[in-house]
């Protein structure tokens, strides 16, 4: 039986659209090589919805977000108070999932960094809690931390690393083991940031077989571009979590690739980590794989959600086509190619028919040793 999903889309601003086209067109194939049925409903919202229709996010988008399976949102401009962090708050989307690793092909500093940064995306400074004071001579912003909230993202990391291990491939099985970091300033802020320590340390004792420690935030801010191979899951909180994957995303190869998953218990907004970059909008260069990876954490989720083993296989076989087009030097010039957004996306659509065709029955690729690849 053929699944069916409704992916409710913001399109954004700027390279938004560009974006979004990209990952539609990759969708379309995909659902056509693995019989996964993808209705697109857009949910306009951002800079261009708020100055023609007076709300960045009207409530009938609101609606059609909350009807859907799932959103996948392109880049915003200003509005993304109105947008995202609302979205986030009111759909109670508590978990950011942030990975960054490198990929075969794709230069950069490092080698050997796979780590994901697990973020909690509801409170701490993020709760818009501002008051001017003295009459505008002093402003006070309040940083919101609680126990219910601290505990149960820690829960998400230490899930994630045990899933992060399990899907390893047997090779790099127990090489580490799986390992939480959390990233803190309790030295600073012992009240806040203590508590967020404290209730980590209580859940990691439900997890004895990972590894666990902490760091406070410039520490691991360093260490991030001292040696992020280092690295499993960091766990933090918003606003620490939102300055470390932007370096993260540099130290695997830029912005450019970084793509994120803001989950809710039943619900989730999938999202590049990166904004709407005005400066090259409309001049078709903008590198759709931050896009394209986030597509491929949508279908992963999906397939978790689902228990949908066709979205498991179109995940795999997205992320061994960005790999192989990436390899052949198709690319933007971001990270070291001359292609077009339009190029890029037209060789990993052509590439994913390909790779589909090579598939057994369980949906596994069976691919050549030599384009078997190690993420
Ligand atoms: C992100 C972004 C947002 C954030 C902005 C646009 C409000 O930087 O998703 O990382 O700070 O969370
Ligand atoms: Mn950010």
């Amino acid at each position: 039986m053929s699944s069916t999903y409704r992916i409710s889309h913001i399109q954004g601003d700027g390279i938004g659209p560009e974006l979004f086209a990209s990952a539609r067109s990759v969708l379309d194939v995909l659902g056509e090589c693995f019989k996964i049925s993808f209705e697109f409903i857009p949910a306009p919202a951002g800079d261009a919805v708020l100055k023609a229709s007076g709300e960045a996010l009207p409530k009938s988008s609101f609606s059609t977000i909350r009807e859907s399976d799932v959103c996948l949102k392109a880049p915003v401009g200003e509005t993304a108070l109105q947008t995202i962090i609302y979205l986030r708050q009111q759909l109670n989307l508590y978990a950011n999932i942030r990975p960054a690793k490198n990929y075969p092909f794709i230069d950069s500093r490092f080698k050997g960094v796979d780590l994901v940064i697990v973020r909690e995306n509801t409170e701490d400074l993020y709760v818009s809690r501002e008051f001017d004071e003295e009459e505008g001579k002093k402003a006070v912003g309040l940083k919101i931390v609680t126990e219910e909230a601290s505990r149960r993202i820690a829960r998400v990391a230490f899930e994630t690393a045990l899933s992060r291990e399990a899907s390893r491939p047997e090779k790099e099985k127990g090489k580490r083991g799986p390992g939480v970091v959390c990233v803190q300033k309790a030295n600073v802020l012992p009240k806040s940031d203590g508590l967020f320590l404290k209730s980590c340390d209580i859940i990691s004792r439900n997890f004895p077989s990972v590894r666990y420690s902490s760091m406070y935030v410039d520490t691991a801010a360093m260490n991030l571009v001292r040696n992020p191979e280092a690295f499993d899951v960091i766990v933090t909180s918003n606003m620490y979590g939102d300055i470390l994957s932007d370096e993260a995303s540099q130290v695997v190869g830029g912005l450019g690739l970084a793509p994120s998953g803001n989950l809710g218990d039943d619900f989730a907004v999938f999202e590049p980590v990166h904004g709407c970059a005005p400066d090259i909008a409309g001049k078709g260069i903008a590198n759709p794989l931050s896009m394209l990876f986030t597509v491929k954490m949508l279908l992963d989720w999906l397939a978790s959600k689902r228990n949908d083993p066709a979205s498991s296989a179109a995940s795999k076989c997205l992320e061994t086509s960005i790999s192989l087009v990436t390899g052949a030097g198709i690319k933007t010039p971001d990270i070291g190619g001359s292609s077009r957004t339009v190029e890029v996306t037209d060789a990993i659509c052509n590439e994913i028919r390909k790779q589909s065709s090579h598939m057994d029955n369980g949906g596994n690729l069976k691919l050549k040793e030599d384009v078997v690849l190690s993420w």
